[in-house]
């Protein structure tokens, strides 16, 4: 089996700056790619920015900017993005960069060489801020103005030469892969809607507009820019430096293991991105995930509603942990999550501050105290301390199976029994009227040390500082993380110095005004 790993976000759109839902794929995205990387996959992961088309030539042209410069502006804040949500993403693309000019028109020449792109005329609704055609029957007239049933966006008529995509001959190749790969579009309900959409009939694709200018030219007309997602979608290869496809990143990492995306853009990536690599002859990603949406107040975050709310602000009043923490563990992964600070600070105070926090510093307090500071070194396993360490061992394979399949819910249910057992463990032991018993107190704490680090190890994709901070006690780093060793009961060098720690997380008072 290939230990390589390539993950992508989707490309964000730099027309305004980021909010919790882009933080949220990107947090999504590096638990991944961290879980990949610790059980020993070269991992790429990729992000940036999507930066042409209408949406943005209008975005700059409201700011009386040039394009470009808005984009580099915007495009920055989502490069810092990265940093404050400690993502670990391998590289950071931008469409408007040279690399990926040369794939979306080598892109374009293979469609067209393959005959499945020719002239005609698109006459139909089209939403700027989807960026997407829609029918007749995907439209509704609401107080006089006609939008999209499905985003709630206002639409426009357009009436201009256009190139089409050949899609409707990929009709039947879409459904073969569908059939023959299920894991290929998950969650399981997202696949059958894409199904049953396709079965419907596929029209052939307007990809090329001629009424703007800001976009990557059509090879050999330059009257007309590409479609924005045809230029977007191929981002994913550029970034492995296609069509080069000799070069080491495109042999190691292509096809994708995964493309994660939300719900809303799940047409984009699950029909026309693979009928546009059938049709250029280039193997299909392995999966689409398409997740569900951070609600505020029961309806999508965005900026036209106006319910933003700004991961910077909570990173600056709660950290960046608590944050991915919450949204990783709050929001059940697949379906739509509502967030609020309340629920966040509920979920600092009980998980992070009293079952995690509390428990590193009351075991570490009490080795430094009675176990002469040091992973005690005589300690004789009995049935309750065996049963408590096997369930790592137990479920090494389960995790990595349900990880496969994007089941964070296991995950993470799975961290917080073991929290909840091992502080009862901690308490039922009573390691404090042992102290007659030398050996029953050494193993105690041995066994809570070493659970300690196990959890430490499965927190690290989600708490990544946290986890790093919690591994300080036993002088291990981040090149020490190795998922395979939570199978190991006595990774712990006995006799080695333990360290005391700072409070991982402080418990917050809730403002009820
Ligand atoms: N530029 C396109 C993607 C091109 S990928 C080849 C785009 N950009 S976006 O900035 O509008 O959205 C990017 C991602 O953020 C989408 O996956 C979208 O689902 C996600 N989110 C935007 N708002 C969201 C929420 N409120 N909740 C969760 N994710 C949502 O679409």
């Amino acid at each position: 089996m290939s230990k390589n790993f390539y993950i992508t976000t989707p490309i964000y759109y730099p027309s305004a700056k980021p909010h919790m839902g882009h933080a949220y794929s990107s947090i999504i995205a590096d638990f991944f790619a961290r879980f990949k990387r610790i059980d020993g996959f070269e991992v790429n992961f990729l992000t940036g920015t999507d930066e042409h088309g209408l949406k943005i030539q209008r975005a700059a042209e409201n700011k009386g900017v040039d394009p470009l410069k808005f984009c580099d502006d915007i495009s920055q804040t989502f490069r810092d993005l990265t940093k404050i949500l400690n993502l670990t993403n391998t590289d950071f693309i931008r469409t408007t960069e040279n690399r990926h000019k040369l794939s979306v028109q080598n892109i374009w020449n293979e469609l067209k060489k393959n005959d499945d792109i020719y002239l005609s005329k698109y006459s139909g609704w089209y939403s700027v801020s989807d960026e997407a055609f829609y029918g007749e029957d995907e439209i509704e007239e609401i107080d006089g103005k006609k939008q999209a049933i499905s985003s709630k966006s206002n639409v426009e008529w357009v009436d201009e030469e256009s190139f089409f995509f050949r899609l409707s001959k990929w009709e039947k190749a879409l459904l073969d892969h569908y059939e023959k790969n299920p894991d290929f579009i998950l969650p399981k309900s997202r696949r059958n809607e894409v199904i049953s959409f396709v079965k419907n009939g596929l029209k052939d694709l307007s990809v090329s507009r001629k009424s703007f200018s800001w976009g990557i030219k059509v090879p050999d007309d330059n009257e007309h820019v590409i479609y924005v997602w045809l230029d977007a979608l191929t981002n994913y290869l550029s970034a492995l430096n296609y069509p080069n496809t000799n070069d080491s990143k495109y042999k190691k990492f292509w096809p994708a293991s995964i493309h994660l995306i939300g719900k809303d853009i799940l047409r984009f990536h699950a029909i026309y991105w693979p009928a546009f690599l059938l049709a250029a002859k280039i193997p299909l990603p392995k999966k689409i995930y398409g997740h569900g949406w951070i609600l505020s107040g029961d309806e999508k975050m965005s900026k036209s509603k106006g319910n933003i709310l700004d991961p910077i602000e909570m990173i600056n009043e709660f950290g960046i942990d608590p944050l991915r923490y919450y949204l990783i563990k709050e929001v059940s992964f697949g379906n739509d999550g509502n967030i609020s600070k309340d629920k966040l600070i509920d979920c600092i105070n009980s998980d992070l501050a009293n079952n995690f926090g509390n428990l590193c510093q009351r075991v570490t307090a009490f080795a430094i105290k009675n176990c002469g500071g040091i992973i005690p070194n005589k300690i004789k396993f009995i049935n309750e301390d065996k049963k408590l360490l096997n369930k790592f061992e137990n479920n090494i394979e389960a995790i990595r199976e349900k990880i496969d399949n994007q089941d964070i819910n296991f995950y993470i249910d799975f961290i917080v029994d073991c929290l909840f057992d091992t502080n009862k463990y901690f308490n039922d032991q009573e390691p404090w009227n042992k102290k007659d018993d030398q050996i029953r107190l050494n193993t105690i704490v041995f066994t809570t040390l070493e659970i300690v680090r196990k959890i430490s190890i499965l927190l690290y994709p989600i708490i990544p500082k946290s986890s790093l901070k919690a591994l300080k006690i036993f002088n291990l780093s981040e090149k020490d993380i190795d998922y395979s060793s939570i199978s190991n009961n006595e990774f712990l060098l006995k006799g080695s110095e333990i360290n005391k720690i700072d409070i991982l997380f402080k418990k917050i008072e809730k403002n009820n005004d």
